[in-house]
């Protein structure tokens, strides 16, 4: 199959690990007989710097004509402790979202067994779970409208969902629901938020179309308390955007470390794959940074975007295979782990390659 990927790698680890995860790609075009072409598109610090504009024009028409995106990260400590600048990195991660009209995000929260010890949660409380996150994307408080009043001593963000924002990401989640375990939980606030009493209706009505899908309601603060009490009660978890991008940090954890987590973002035109992680300065150039997040986002590329299930299986099995042979980034090494089997970047790509 021809395949065209638009590679937009953006800021600090963003371009060390997509770097990682393109090398994955390209084997698997060459043992599977696909052909994959690549463009390269700026987002982020880096965009701003070179064009001013962290979301440049030809960022979103190149993104147009591809049929998936492997995205890296944005962020600069420069704009993190400068709350007032106006031109900010993220504002590409979310323009590019918008602009695509990518609103559901996939976010797969599985443990491969060899990371059990990796995590802070207890073995036998994680053991065998596999949670499916759908986390609302160009919704929510980081769209509503926001401002200052009051001479700028009063600040505002508005959350807010319509009707046919919850319920298109709703029938994604039931559609994955039913090829799952057919057990769906939405997270909201509807005991205090007028916006989640809207989402907690929406989803009853869709539920309806699916009598066979066992449905729960949470609020966010019960919920961030149970995934890490019971996260095996889980299996798809709906949400909004700010929820779902608290909750999905917090499931990391079950998974061993932000580095492991990928995420696909879909809707009405192409597909974004991308780690949830950030450009996480602290490693940046160091090298250091585990990059099976990456990997595994090209994995979902493969499966969601170009329908190749055994190709993004090879890619999954690869990374089992790896960790089994007990190879680790720093990030997820424990005191047991033999200083010879720690990698960097590079290495661990070479391990699964
Ligand atoms: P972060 O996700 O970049 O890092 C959080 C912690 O996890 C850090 O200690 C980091 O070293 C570690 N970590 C993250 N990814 C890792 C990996 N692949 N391997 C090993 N360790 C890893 O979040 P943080 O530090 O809050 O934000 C840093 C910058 O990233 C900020 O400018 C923020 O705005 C931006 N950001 C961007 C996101 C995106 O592009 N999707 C998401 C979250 C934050
Ligand atoms: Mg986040």
């Amino acid at each position: 199959m021809k395949k065209h990927i638009v590679v937009i790698a953006g800021d600090g680890i963003g371009q060390e690990v997509t770097a990682v995860g393109k090398q994955v790609l390209d084997k698997i075009a060459a043992q599977y007989g696909h052909e994959f072409t690549y463009d390269e598109a700026l987002i982020g610090h880096a965009a701003i710097e070179a064009t001013g504009s962290p979301l440049p024009e030809e960022t979103i028409t190149k993104s147009l004509a591809s049929d998936a995106i492997l995205f890296g990260a944005v962020g600069h400590p420069k704009y993190d402790n400068d709350p007032t600048a106006k031109v900010r990195p993220e504002q590409g991660l979310l323009g590019i979202r918008k602009a695509l009209g990518l609103y559901a995000n996939l976010r797969p929260i599985k443990l491969f067994d060899e990371l059990l010890s990796a995590s802070s949660i207890k073995p036998e409380i994680l053991k065998g779970a596999d949670i499916l996150f759908f986390r609302e994307l160009t919704g929510d408080v980081y769209f509503g409208e926001r401002g200052r009043k009051d001479n700028g001593d009063t600040a505002y963000d508005t959350m807010i969902y319509s009707r046919y924002e919850v319920e298109r990401i709703a029938i994604k989640a039931f559609d994955a629901a039913m090829t799952r375990r057919k057990k769906l939980c939405s997270v909201d606030k509807a005991n205090v938020l007028e916006s989640s009493r809207l989402w907690r209706e929406v989803i009853q009505e869709v539920s309806k179309r699916y009598p066979e899908v066992a449905v729960e309601h949470q609020f966010i603060d019960a919920a961030a308390m149970l995934l890490i009490k019971d996260p095996k009660r889980f299996d798809v978890v709906v949400t909004g955007n700010i929820f779902g991008d608290i909750l999905t940090d917090e499931a990391s954890q079950i998974a061993g470390s932000m580095g492991m987590l990928a995420s696909a973002s879909v809707g009405d035109t192409t597909g974004l794959y991308e780690p949830i992680h950030g450009s996480a300065h602290d490693i940046t150039g160091m090298g250091v940074a585990n990059p099976l997040a990456s990997i595994l986002s090209a994995a979902l590329m493969l499966d969601i975007s170009f329908g190749m299930k055994e190709e993004a299986d090879a890619v999954v099995n690869a990374v089992d295979k790896v960790l089994k042979a007990g190879y680790r980034t720093r990030d997820i090494a424990d005191a047991s782990t033999p200083a010879d089997k720690i990698l960097n970047t590079a290495g661990m790509g070479e391990q699964v390659l």
